[in-house]
């Protein structure tokens, strides 16, 4: 079932790396990856870099023919106006961005983004011609009272709801249980599996159908690295994954992305 989603390896180097430093981890990316990324349809890469690297790293990508995509870690719902410090998705978009992550659960906790926000910024991606990458994830206190599948459950409904279901089926997941964010604690691969199909696929698929749940690809992010990803990657309902600090460096990432073509 999961052969024909193409996995996204995505790295999210949340408030790290400035400009310089970003051409030159894409560089050595580009040139490490070059043999591994020339097969279409067999793996997709995108690098999430700070917004003030993004024109950098996109004319670096494009000249240098590197066939990572580009993409941001956030934007604002609305398309402009007064928000001193926030960017449009369309600004991100003039960028050649293809992928935006929208409520990532460092934004949900410590920017007190609510769903709402979260769907409209879905919205905001999806309008703009990109693809969101929608995160979800419980806390250690919420998976330990049993209320894993009810919050997970509860941020995919919200973050899709109102979505076209041709504009459903091209978004991306991300489940990132918050406890194995950043903490070196991965969730087990049956611990992702579960949550990645009984409740995030399923969810799209009762909200939308079994066909949209099934194009859905779904991401499972917190602790990721080159050593657990094909075990990962080998569940049936997990197609990428949203690495954090093992995409900084070009070489732990480069290894990642070739354990998880097998390579
Ligand atoms: P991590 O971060 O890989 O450093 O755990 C993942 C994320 O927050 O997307």
């Amino acid at each position: 079932m999961a052969t024909t989603r193409v996995p996204l390896i995505s790295g999210n180097w949340k408030m790290n790396h400035n400009h310089f430093e970003a051409i030159q981890t894409v560089q050595k990316l580009g040139y490490l990856l070059k043999d591994t990324l020339k097969e279409a349809g067999v793996i997709e890469v995108t690098v999430h870099p700070p917004f003030t690297d993004l024109r950098s790293v996109q004319t670096t990508l494009e000249s240098d023919n590197i066939a990572i995509g580009l993409g941001a870690q956030n934007c604002h719902p609305e398309p402009k106006g007064a928000f001193t410090g926030e960017v449009a998705a369309g600004m991100l978009a003039k960028l050649n961005v293809s992928y935006v992550i929208v409520g990532h659960s460092e934004r949900r906790e410590l920017f007190g983004e609510t769903d709402e926000f979260v769907n409209a910024k879905v919205k905001a991606v999806l309008a703009a011609g990109m693809t969101p990458i929608l995160c979800v994830g419980e806390t250690l206190a919420e998976r330990e009272a049993g209320e894993t599948a009810d919050k997970v459950s509860g941020q995919v409904a919200a973050g899709l709801a109102g979505i076209s279901d041709d504009k459903a089926a091209t978004v991306v997941v991300a489940y990132e249980p918050i406890w194995a964010i950043g903490t070196g604690k991965v969730a087990t691969s049956e611990e992702a599996q579960t949550v990645c199909g009984d409740h995030v696929r399923a969810t799209i698929a009762d909200r939308f159908s079994i066909g949209i749940a099934q194009a859905v690809r779904i991401q499972y992010g917190g602790s990721v690295k080159a050593d657990n990803i094909a075990d990962l990657l080998a569940q049936p309902d997990i197609d990428g994954a949203l690495v954090g600090g093992a995409s900084l460096n070009a070489d732990d990432f480069a290894a990642l992305v070739q354990a998880a073509v097998g390579s």
